[in-house]
């Protein structure tokens, strides 16, 4: 294994001290980018994009040679598992993710089984090539959807503002939704286990959608698959790489996710970073959380809310900075430049600044 040049994130991620504050934006290769759209024409549609090793490579690299940002993240969707279960995806235009096959009945849930890894194999290919492509630079960043989030799109055939299918089935049939995210926690434990066996450094799960559910509901059917995801990793080739746990809409719920077995917890904008670090506790790492339509304002305006994070996040070791869910289609290239710079410049000089302070008597 090579080593890497820049491995703060992965400080930061294990709770260690670092030089600055690491930061990377989810969704950073992404339609904002106009080479993204350029690569994405050329291609075709987004689904050859993921599809292709070569493709994916080039725009996940994108992002980083434009900023100097802490982390690739390799570029896939999560809802490539469903469709490698035979759900059959697909991309209708401008109406986001579609199911050919959704879960509608119990003979659709009964026969759901893990998909064949090698149905996946791209996936695999990609994380492979997109690794050798960096060399080192940077971490690479693996991930999946979480076992409820999978199941919500599963369910449901497409996205959704409240996913009312899926939560009608946990109150009318638990039963055939813990079925159903019994085999998707196996089918992702084992589609991250392989990312990280061809090269991902740390893997994050995208519980996009557990805020939905009641505190009750959301740790039997959300956080308890995470918790079997993540131990199951714990015993094979993920043992020791750090695992991010991202739910949105979960301020209820930080201090259970922060006892899942992750190594960080990500937050989403609406919840104070320096609040959610007092609640998480010193173990885990916090990763976040600027609102992302921060990014649509002036770089001015930008700069004055990353400092603001940093100031609320403090000075204990174990802060990623990101952005409290994707960066949006029209946010300006040059406010993510101003970001990135902002938090590398900011996050130096707060360090500088406490160790020129005499120590206290
Ligand atoms: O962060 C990165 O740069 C890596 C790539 C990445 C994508 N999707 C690329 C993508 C990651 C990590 C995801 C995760 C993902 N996909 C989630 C969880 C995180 C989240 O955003 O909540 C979810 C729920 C999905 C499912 C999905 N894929 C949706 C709902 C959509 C359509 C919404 C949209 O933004 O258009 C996608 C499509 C998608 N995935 C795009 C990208 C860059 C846009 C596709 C395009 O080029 O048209």
């Amino acid at each position: 294994m090579s080593a890497l040049q820049n491995d703060t994130l992965l400080r930061a991620l294990r709770c260690e001290p670092t030089d600055y504050t690491p930061v990377w934006l989810m969704r950073q290769a992404g339609r904002y980018l106009p080479e993204y759209n350029e690569t994405r024409r050329r291609a075709g549609s987004f689904l050859k994009l993921c599809s292709d090793p070569e493709l994916a490579t080039e725009v996940t690299l994108q992002p980083l040679t434009r900023f100097p940002l802490d982390a690739a993240i390799m570029f896939s969707d999560i809802l490539t598992v469903p469709d490698a279960m035979g759900l059959g995806l697909y991309f209708a235009d401008g109406e986001g993710p579609r199911f050919e096959r959704p879960l509608v009945d119990e003979a659709a849930i009964a026969a759901l089984k893990a998909p064949d890894p090698e149905r996946l194999r791209y996936v695999f290919d990609a994380v492979a090539a997109i690794k050798r492509a960096l060399a080192g630079r940077v971490p690479l960043l693996g991930f999946a959807g979480s076992p409820f989030t999978l199941a919500c799109y599963m369910v449901e055939g497409a996205g959704s503002a409240d996913f009312a299918s899926v939560r009608r089935m946990l109150y009318s049939r638990p039963d055939l939704l813990h079925r159903v995210l019994t085999v998707n926690a196996e089918a992702v434990a084992a589609y991250l286990e392989l990312q990280i066996a061809n090269g991902a450094d740390a893997v994050m799960i995208f519980d996009t959608w557990g805020g939905l559910l009641a505190a009750d509901a959301f740790t039997e059917f959300s956080l308890a698959y995470v918790e079997a995801v993540i131990s199951r990793l714990r015993g094979s080739a993920g043992s020791t790489t750090p695992v991010i746990v991202y739910t949105r809409g979960a301020a209820a719920s930080l201090e259970r996710i922060a006892r899942c077995g992750c190594d960080a917890v990500g937050i989403d904008w609406t919840t104070n970073i320096g609040a959610a670090r007092q609640r998480v506790g010193a173990r885990v790492s916090v990763q976040g959380n600027l609102d992302p339509a921060a990014l649509l304002a002036t770089p001015a305006a930008v700069e004055a809310q990353a400092r603001a994070i940093l100031d609320a996040a403090g000075p204990a070791p174990g802060h990623v900075f990101n952005l409290g869910h994707g960066i949006l289609p029209t946010t300006p290239p040059d406010n993510v430049a101003a970001l990135v710079a902002c938090v590398h410049a900011e996050s130096r000089a707060h360090r500088a600044r406490r160790q020129a302070k005499p120590a206290e008597p």
